[in-house]
């Protein structure tokens, strides 16, 4: 069976207009910008006021397929990793394709938290290369600071909101080489975020409050251990070695995190972009977005890993080739 080759062709990102500064936290909950700057090396992050998670997705696709050349007539298939969606139903995605034009796009949204641009990624990808679809649309978006409870410091310190998008074309030459994703549903426990209250007219049970909790050591322990086995699997279907990577893109949770990966893989932390200094964990939006912080940079050719892990517990690494 004929495989068709994958190409990143548009990028695009969006970021609510108010900053909150660790400082200003410190006046909301019991810490300080030196706890939250030298245990998770965030020193700020953009917090929603009017924006939604529909109208981050919006502006960061637009400005992706804008990017990309494309008429949005041609994009058919968008799909947006989101765990902080406006509406159960209709998706994000659907409003997305419709007011960015794409009327003739598959649209859903896909939810596998800090792993979900990996996910859509996965899915879109492949379904290009079968033939089945020419240009889609991949958005990871996230409004957190709406499901965050404001005085537990030991999470809403961590989260900000925005989204990161992408757009893969059809291509002869192939670039992106290998994806390779996984779940682990014993860990749920460690990330939950309880869904829509029901009408309980019929049957009365405690609801859980609907706020994002998570065991952070447990989480801690997952990735550093998930993240580098990931990768280096990854590496080894592609022949390669950690270090003939030139740019490491992980999910934006921990800068400790990341400097553990990149010891554990015995790579220069120097290769890991980081963007969550300013703009803390976008769950499913960090990984498009930090790939849109650097892309400036990229030179044609240059090898670039991309790995998320979170909530599910789930993890995925991507192998592109600039
Ligand atoms: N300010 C001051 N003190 C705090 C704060 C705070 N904001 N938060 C917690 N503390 C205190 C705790 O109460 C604890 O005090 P104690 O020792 O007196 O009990 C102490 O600091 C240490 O707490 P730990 O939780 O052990 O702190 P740790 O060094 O593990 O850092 C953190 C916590 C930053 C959350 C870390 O565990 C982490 O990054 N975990 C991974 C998170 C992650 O990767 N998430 C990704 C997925 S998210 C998703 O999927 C949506």
């Amino acid at each position: 069976m004929l495989m068709y080759g994958v190409k990143i062709t548009g990028l695009g990102k969006a970021v609510p207009s108010h900053k909150v500064t660790n400082h200003e936290l410190s006046q909301l909950v019991d810490t300080s910008d030196d706890w939250i700057r030298s245990r998770t090396g965030i020193e700020a992050r953009h917090i929603s006021q009017d924006e939604t998670t529909t109208s981050l997705a919006i502006r960061a696709g637009q400005e992706a397929v804008e990017e990309s050349g494309l008429d949005p007539l041609e994009i058919d298939l968008v799909i947006v990793a989101t765990i902080t969606a406006d509406y159960s139903t209709p998706s994000t995605a659907c409003m997305v394709a419709s007011e960015i034009g794409a009327i003739n796009a598959t649209a859903f949204d896909l939810s596998a938290a800090c792993s979900g641009f990996l996910y859509a990624s996965e899915v879109a990808v492949n379904m290009i290369r079968t033939g089945a679809y020419q240009n889609a649309l991949i958005i990871g978006a996230e409004v957190l600071s709406k499901i965050l409870d404001w005085q537990d410091r030991s999470t809403c310190i961590l989260f900000g909101d925005g989204a990161g998008a992408a757009v893969y074309s059809r291509t002869e030459k192939n670039h992106i080489i290998d994806i390779l994703t996984g779940s682990d549903g014993t860990g749920a426990k460690a990330i939950t975020l309880p869904n829509l209250a029901s009408d309980r007219t019929f049957y009365h049970k405690e609801e859980e409050p609907r706020y994002l909790k998570m065991q952070g050591r447990e989480v801690y322990a997952f990735a550093t251990t998930k993240v580098p086995q990931n990768i280096s699997e990854l590496l080894q279907r592609v022949n390669m070695e950690a270090g003939d990577i030139d740019y490491y893109i992980l999910h934006q949770a921990n800068s400790r995190i990341m400097d553990s990966v990149a010891k554990k893989l015995d790579i220069d932390p120097e290769r890991f972009v980081k963007n969550l200094e300013t703009h803390g964990n976008t769950s499913g939006a960090s990984i498009p977005m930090a790939l849109y912080d650097v892309k400036d940079q990229l030179r044609e050719g240059d090898k670039i890993v991309l790995s998320g892990f979170g909530a599910g517990l789930t993890w995925g690494s991507m192998m592109v080739v600039w």
